[in-house]
Formats: structure tokens, C-alpha cells, sequence
């Protein structure tokens, strides 16, 4: 079974759901970049107070500052294996990553793409606001993550099949039925 993924798509498509699902059962680290940039907000840290402002809006953070924080867990995730979820977000983002990963055979083998429309990430998000009141769950906030979304990170989905990697799931399918079929493509 792979085990060094890649989870990518759509704000509120089921990737944070999945990827600690995935982790629990799998045992392996799940690297999710969001709670990384949340993590170090509320920590009240001079980086955190530096990116506080393009969370809260939807903006990506600078990649230098996401290069680092992958930089720092590259050797144990190409030991131990990994579901990367929110990283890369753009091709630039990938490119810079795979001269990180390379030399340490820390390559992603598997990219899942979260299929979901706009109009349920819409739904599901401002329903999650309602519950975790997370700053950036706004319909404005959360159209242009959408908008971002498709214009920056979308692009990957072709990046990486044309490396043969990338598979698309049905991510509006029940959480079990997405996970189940996550693991049948793991296994291959
Ligand atoms: P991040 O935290 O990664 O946010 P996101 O990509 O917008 O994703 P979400 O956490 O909103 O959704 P998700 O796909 O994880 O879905 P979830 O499982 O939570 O990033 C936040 C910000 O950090 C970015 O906007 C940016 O500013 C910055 N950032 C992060 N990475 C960066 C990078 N690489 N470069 C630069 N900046 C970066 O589910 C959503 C809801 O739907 C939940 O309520 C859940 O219960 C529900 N749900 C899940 N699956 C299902 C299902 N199958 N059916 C019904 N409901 C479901």
C-alpha cells in the first residue's frame, strides 16, 4: 500500500475530515498545513501575527513561510510515510516542494483530488461556521477561497496527472463511503 499522499481540493471538500480519518486508521502523520498557520496564530507568535491577516481573508500565505514549515518534517515523512493535506496549493508551490522532497525520496505517490461543486462547499462551510466559528467561513471569505481555489491550486489536478499520480474522487459521497474509497486506491 502507498503511503505518501497527497490531498487536494475545493475549501470544505472533506480533506481535514479524511486526512485525520486516514491517519488514525493507517497510522500515519497527518500534515495538515491550515491547523499548522491556525496552530501558530493562536499562539500569539510573531509569525503568527505576520500571516493572521491572509488566513482570516483567504489570501495563500507567503510559500517561503510554507517551505519552511514543510522543510522541517521532510526527512521523518519520506521515512514514515504521510497524508499531506493542504499542500501544494499552486504548481509553483509543487515545483519548490519536489526540490525539498527529491533528494530524500520523500515524493508524494499518490494525489487524491476532492471533486465537490462550489454550491456545497458554500453549504457545508457556513453550516461548519456556525459550529467552529472559524474566521475565514464567511460566504465572501469563503467565495474567494473558492475563486482562489480555481485559478491556483486546480491547475495541479493536470500537473500531477500528468505525472500518473492524481486520482479524482467523488468527495460529495458520505464521509465512510469517501474514505473506503481513498483506501481502494491506496491499495492499488
Ligand atoms: P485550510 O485549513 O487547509 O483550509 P481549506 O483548504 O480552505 O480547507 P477547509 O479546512 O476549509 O476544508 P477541508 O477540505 O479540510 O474540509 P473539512 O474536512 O474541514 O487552509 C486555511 C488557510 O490557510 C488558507 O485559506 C490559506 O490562507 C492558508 N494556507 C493553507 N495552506 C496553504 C498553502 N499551501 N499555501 C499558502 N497558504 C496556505 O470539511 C468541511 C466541512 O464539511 C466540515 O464541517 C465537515 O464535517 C464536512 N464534511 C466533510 N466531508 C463531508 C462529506 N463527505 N459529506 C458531508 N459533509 C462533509
Amino acid at each position: 500500500m502507498v503511503n505518501k499522499i497527497l490531498l487536494i481540493g475545493p475549501p470544505g471538500s472533506g480533506k481535514g475530515t479524511q486526512g485525520i480519518r486516514l491517519s488514525e486508521l493507517l497510522g500515519l502523520e497527518h500534515v495538515a498545513i491550515g491547523d499548522l498557520l491556525r496552530a501558530e496564530i493562536s499562539s500569539g507568535s510573531e509569525l503568527g501575527e505576520t500571516i493572521k491577516a491572509k488566513v482570516a481573508a483567504g489570501e495563500l500565505v507567503d510559500d517561503d513561510l510554507i517551505l519552511g514549515l514543510i522543510e522541517t518534517r521532510v526527512e521523518e515523512a519520506a521515512e514514515k510515510g504521510y497524508i499531506l493535506d493542504g499542500f501544494p496549493r499552486s504548481v509553483d508551490q509543487a515545483k519548490k516542494g519536489r526540490k525539498l522532497a527529491e533528494p530524500v525520496g520523500a515524493r508524494p505517490e499518490l494525489v487524491i483530488y476532492f471533486d465537490v461543486p462550489d454550491d456545497i462547499v458554500v453549504e457545508r462551510l457556513t453550516a461548519r461556521a456556525e459550529i467552529e466559528g472559524r474566521e475565514d467561513d464567511n460566504e465572501q471569505t469563503i467565495r474567494h477561497r473558492l475563486a482562489l481555489f480555481h485559478e491556483t491550486t486546480k491547475p495541479l489536478l493536470e500537473f500531477y496527472e500528468k505525472q500518473g499520480k492524481a486520482r479524482t474522487i467523488d468527495a460529495t459521497a458520505p464521509v465512510d463511503e469517501v474514505t473506503e474509497k481513498i483506501l481502494e486506491l491506496m491499495r492499488g
